[in-house]
Order: structure tokens, then C-alpha cells, then sequence
């Protein structure tokens, strides 16, 4: 049999899956278009612009002397101390390979083909592609100012509805929902259907916006929060976040769960990047700081950009797919989004404050070839 006969025997639901498209590594764009790497500077993966944690590193160093051991694959020292800081139990803890694997263990534990999963146009691209890869089918809600229209969510739940994406802030948009909205939109949703409430950004909104909905499961054993450790604890390389959730539920994604999924190295990290406050604090205030730079820049260009809650901001442009290509060749690396149904727009990373010039710098030069 050819590969391709072989592959064809795959179900149509994963022969119809588009790959994600992440940000264009460095290296890449240095290599195709024949630029310094030392002199690219890229804001197109939501990453945290500063170097990690110190305190994250020297974790690293000493967890790496036990290369050849697994890793607890329990990691109860991780899950500890977030059950403490949240105040939750252990075993509503489930970690990830990055949050992004605690969404694909949601969608593996509850979906099956003939299920429906609910999301919002314009919001995360993960949200399909895992619903897609279980057979069920993405029921997109249209956005409402480019945000999600809970009502139209809400009544978009049918009796074939297992799963709610809901992602605040969002991503590509920036936009938020209050917590109290978001509270009595998780009320509405009836208990049988899972609602994945995706806190990937939370650390970068300010203290009274950040709806502490782990404190809801109690009420809502349905409800799923996930965070992650690659935004403000800097730790993307990594690829370790968490969901908290009922711990019946936790129990069944643990089933699903690769033994092994977060290593020893990241768990290690990642302890020490949660004990590290100050460095989640001052990334917000950079963020915050990048944010109002990069605003002011393009009001001065005369561009509109949508207000944001997270480490990046889409600004309108235009013939979006040009100017990114003008920005590349100059050595800027930031993400197109029309796979988002969002073709006039760009999403741009709050870089640090030299990069977020470099940025605009570039950007005027684009916007004028
Ligand atoms: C809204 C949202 N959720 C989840 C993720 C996944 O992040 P990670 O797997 O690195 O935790 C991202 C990454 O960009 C995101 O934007």
C-alpha cells in the first residue's frame, strides 16, 4: 500500500485539519530573506519580550543534573503550590504541555464525532483545530466588536453542545469580559456541557479585572479554567500550563493525559516562575508601558487598533498580507491574521520599548512602499 492510499484511509476529519501556523521563527526569516538574526526582532507570538525568571533559570540548571530521570509525572510539587496560591485541591489540577494541550485533553475527554463545540469567530485557532480533531463540529458564533457575543453563545448551545470555548482576554482581539458577565454567562450554560474558560493572558490584566474564576468551579463543576506559563511567566519554550476544573473532571483528562506531558525542566521552571511575583508584576507593567507606545504610534500614523486586555494588539492596515511582507524584509516579524477572518489586520506582540520603535519605525516605511 502507497502512503498515500495509507493516508487515505485516515478519518476525513483529520485529512481536512489545516496544520496551525504559528509565528515565523528568527532563524527562518534570517535564512530566507538573507538578514541578521541579531537584528530581527519579532513580536508575533504573544511571547514575553524580556529574558526569563532568574530565579526560573537557576531552577532549570539544577533540575537539568536529572536528565536521565522522568519526570514525577504527577508533578506534585507544581501542582502544590498552585492548589495553594489558588486555593484549590491538588487533584483539580491538571497540567499541560502548555495550556494548549489542557484545551486538547478537554476536547479528547468530552468529544466525540456528531458533538458540537461552540466558539467565537475571531477567537483563539486552537478551538477548532482540536474540536475538528475529534470528529466534532465547531459551532462559530459571530463576533460582536470583535469581542464574544455571550447571549449569541449561550443560544447557540444545543442538545448536541458538549463544550463552550470562551478565551478572555482573546486572542488575536484583545478583547475582555467583565468578571461578573463572564459569571452569569457560566451560570447560563447548562450543566451537562463543559465551559473551557481560557485564561492564557490573565496575569496581564490588572488586579480588579481578573475574575478569579477558579473560586467558581464549587458552583459550576462544568466550568474549566486554564493559564499557562508562556506569557507573563516567560516560559514559552517550555510549554507547561494548567488547567483547574472539578476533580471528577481532572480524574478524566488525567486519563487522556500523556504520562509524561510536562517535563522535568518545566515543572521545575515553572515552581519557581510562580514563587517569582515581582517578575509577573514588572511584565505587566512593560506590557502595560507597550501597549500605550505602540498605541500612541499608531494614532500618529493614523491607524485604527482595537483597544487590548493581553500582550498584543491588532491594528488595522490594510492590504495586511503587503505590509507584512515590507515588514519582514525589514526585519520585523509579526503575525498576519486573516486565517482569522481578519485579512486587513495585523496582530502585533508588545515588544520591549526599543522594539516596539523599531516596530513603528518600520511600520511608516511599509505603510508608504
Ligand atoms: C488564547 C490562548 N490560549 C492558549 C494558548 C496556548 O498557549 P500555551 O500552550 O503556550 O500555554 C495561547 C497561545 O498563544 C492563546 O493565545
Amino acid at each position: 500500500m502507497t502512503a498515500s492510499a495509507l493516508a487515505a484511509q485516515a478519518p476525513q476529519y483529520v485529512r481536512g485539519l489545516s496544520p496551525y501556523v504559528g509565528g515565523k521563527p528568527i532563524e527562518e526569516v534570517a535564512r530566507e530573506l538573507g538578514l541578521d538574526p541579531a537584528r530581527i526582532v519579532k513580536l508575533a507570538s504573544n511571547e514575553n519580550p524580556r529574558g526569563p525568571s532568574p530565579r526560573a533559570l537557576a531552577a532549570i540548571a539544577t533540575a537539568a543534573a536529572e536528565l536521565t530521570r522522568y519526570p514525577d509525572g504527577n508533578a506534585f510539587v507544581l501542582k502544590q503550590a498552585l492548589a495553594e496560591r489558588l486555593g484549590v485541591d491538588p487533584a483539580q489540577v491538571v497540567l499541560g504541555n502548555g495550556s494548549n494541550d489542557v484545551l486538547e485533553l478537554v476536547t479528547q475527554a468530552f468529544l466525540r464525532p456528531g458533538d458540537e463545540a461552540v466558539y467565537s469567530e475571531h477567537a483563539f485557532a486552537v478551538y477548532p483545530l482540536a474540536t475538528q480533531a475529534r470528529g466534532a463540529s465547531g459551532v462559530v458564533v459571530p463576533a460582536r466588536d470583535y469581542g464574544h457575543d455571550l447571549p449569541a453563545m449561550r443560544a447557540a448551545i444545543t442538545s448536541r453542545t458538549r463544550v463552550v470555548f470562551v478565551a478572555n482576554p482573546n486572542n488575536p482581539t484583545g478583547t475582555w469580559i467583565a468578571p461578573d458577565v463572564l459569571r452569569a454567562f457560566v451560570a447560563s450554560v447548562p450543566a451537562d456541557v463543559v465551559v473551557v474558560l481560557d485564561e492564557a493572558y490573565n496575569e496581564y490584566l490588572d488586579a480588579d479585572r481578573q475574575a478569579h474564576a477558579t473560586r467558581w468551579i464549587g458552583d459550576h463543576p462544568n466550568l474549566v479554567v486554564s493559564r499557562s506559563f508562556s506569557k507573563a511567566y516567560g516560559l514559552a519554550a517550555l510549554r507547561v500550563g494548567y488547567g483547574v476544573m472539578d476533580a471528577t473532571v481532572a480524574d478524566l483528562l488525567n486519563r487522556v493525559r500523556q504520562p509524561f506531558n510536562v517535563n522535568a525542566l518545566a515543572q521545575a521552571a515553572a515552581l519557581a516562575a510562580l514563587a517569582d511575583t515581582d517578575y509577573v508584576d514588572e511584565s505587566r507593567r512593560i506590557n502595560r508601558a507597550g501597549l500605550a507606545q505602540l498605541a500612541n504610534g499608531f494614532a500618529a500614523l493614523g491607524l485604527t487598533a482595537l483597544p487590548s486586555h493581553g500582550n498584543f494588539v491588532l491594528v488595522k492596515v490594510g492590504d495586511a498580507a503587503r505590509v507584512n511582507a515590507a515588514l519582514l524584509r525589514q526585519g520585523i516579524i509579526v503575525r498576519p491574521v486573516a486565517n482569522y477572518g481578519l485579512p486587513e489586520w495585523l496582530r502585533i506582540t508588545v515588544g520591549l520599548p526599543e522594539e516596539n520603535d523599531r516596530f513603528l519605525a518600520a511600520l511608516a516605511v511599509a505603510l508608504r512602499a
